[in-house]
């Protein structure tokens, strides 16, 4: 069925509406609509999204398909995200993807979205050899993980509080920046100066990952200036807090990314989700990836942030490697965790 798979993919476990057609492996169109309701309220409002969702998922739908020049009655299978995500949302795609295959009368395939990130680095090219590192740093997860046999994984390490997206967005917000406050902070940084001040670096045992305590600082930083001072500070040195806010996750990110070379001795390495279009955390990965001769594969910008071609990529590479024993009749799975994917 892989080779000659048209799958249609849906994504809308957060606040991206997206949809896209990938025919043999290859991304033939890749839709995101990126809700802008939530800006104004510095972060996502569940309800809203899944308003959001409804309104935009039948054009979103349409357009990819338009794009792809692929007919419905072309579909070999839908492809939809099962969760993790907000519950409200996981609904609106999960409901569209299931009354949608049902009519065209093929398969409707669940995915979890982490592995859909996983997989978002594996776009137009082949698997690598066993095993692979893959970090994986978004809104709502920061997770090394160990690649170990087809899609089948071991977890190394986790956050054991905020995600390295979600530092991002509670310091954008600190700094008045919007949401979401990745991008904003990147373009900021990069007229900043990363050794402006030292916040601290959290170092865990293992490869767990502690992205609080950076956050707390930022505020104690700028509360414990006074307001005459904070506001010239923010006014004159902006962009060298984001530089040294930024280099500190990047910092945290690289080392155990390092450690864990060293210590599997994998070739490849995955840098995946919506932090991993950070321009600063790209750079740092690739050249880390020279030291320590292993391939570092870092998706371009749009497989990194939410997008729907890599839900249905993941459903074409599991297909190919002939796992067929896919949730067949997926249900929503706002708590789904990583490792529950064969
Ligand atoms: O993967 P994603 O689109 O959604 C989740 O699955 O969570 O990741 C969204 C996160 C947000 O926290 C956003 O601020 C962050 O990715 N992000 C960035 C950049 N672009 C998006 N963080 C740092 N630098 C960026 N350029
Ligand atoms: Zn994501």
């Amino acid at each position: 069925m892989a080779n000659n798979a048209r799958i249609l993919g849906i994504e809308s476990s957060c606040d991206d509406t997206a949809a896209a057609v990938v025919a043999n492996g290859k991304v033939l169109s890749s839709e995101i609509f990126s809700q802008q309701v939530h800006t104004r309220f510095g972060g996502v409002v569940p309800e809203l999204a899944s308003r959001a969702h409804q309104q935009r998922i039948v054009p979103v739908v349409r357009t990819a398909l338009q794009k792809a020049g692929v007919a419905p009655s072309d579909l070999t299978a839908v492809a939809v995200t099962r969760g993790p995500g907000l519950a409200g949302s996981l609904l609106v795609g999960l409901g569209f993807a299931r009354a949608y295959a049902f009519g065209l009368g093929v398969p409707v395939v669940g995915i979890n979205h982490l592995e859909g990130h996983i997989c978002s680095a594996l776009i137009g090219r082949d698997l690598p050899e066993h095993p692979w590192l893959c970090l994986i740093v978004s809104g709502g997860h920061t997770q090394l993980a160990l690649v170990e046999e087809g899609l089948a994984l071991r977890i190394l390490g986790t956050t054991r509080d905020d995600a390295a997206g979600e530092a991002f967005d509670k310091v954008a917000r600190l700094l008045d920046l919007g949401y979401p406050g990745g991008p904003a902070i990147d373009r900021l940084a990069a007229q900043g100066d990363p050794a402006f001040y030292p916040f601290p670096r959290a170092r865990l045992d293992g490869y767990d990952f502690s992205f609080s305590g950076l956050k707390t600082s930022v505020l104690y930083y700028l509360n414990g200036l006074g307001e005459k001072k904070r506001e010239a500070l923010l006014q004159r040195r902006l962009s060298d807090i984001c530089a040294s806010f930024q280099e500190a996750v990047v910092d945290m990110l690289i080392d155990a990314l390092h450690r864990a070379i060293g210590e599997t001795g994998v070739r490849d390495v995955h840098v995946v989700g919506g932090v991993s279009a950070n321009s600063r955390l790209r750079q740092r990965a690739e050249t880390l990836g020279e030291t320590c001769g292993v391939r570092m594969h870092i998706p371009p910008p749009a497989y990194c942030i939410d997008n729907a071609a890599m839900i249905a990529f993941a459903a074409y590479i599991r297909l190919s490697i002939g796992q067929t024993d896919l949730p067949d009749n997926p249900v929503a799975e706002p708590n789904l965790p990583l490792a529950t994917f064969p």
